[in-house]
């Protein structure tokens, strides 16, 4: 017996320092990290710990999951306390009926 299975996943589009990208829900944007550099971020760990990804996101956090207990604290560590401010590496898309999420690095 043969199977045919056709697996849909939702790209979104994320326009990262002005260069559009097409990344999957539910991925963790440290692990596209080769992808994501091409847009000019800067990533260290990858894992969440450094902060040297940081980005504001300009658009779409609603269509972002929360931040994990780790990143928040990294986050408060380097001193960023605005809601949208996060790691870019810890950005992970959750909804997806999103327009365009929009984020941009230092
Ligand atoms: S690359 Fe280290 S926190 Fe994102």
């Amino acid at each position: 017996m043969f199977c045919i299975c056709v697996i849909f996943v939702y790209m979104a589009k994320v326009k990262v320092n002005k260069k559009v990208l097409d990344i999957p829900a539910g991925v963790r944007f440290g692990e596209l990290h080769h992808e994501i550099e091409s847009a000019g971020v800067e990533f260290g760990c990858t894992d969440g710990q450094c902060g040297v990804c940081v980005c504001t996101v300009k658009r779409g956090l609603e269509c972002l999951a929360e931040p994990s207990e780790q990143e928040e604290e990294t986050l408060w560590r380097i001193g960023e306390y605005e809601e949208n401010r996060r790691l870019t590496c810890q950005l992970v898309i959750e909804k997806e009926d999103c327009d365009i999420i929009e984020l941009e690095t230092d």
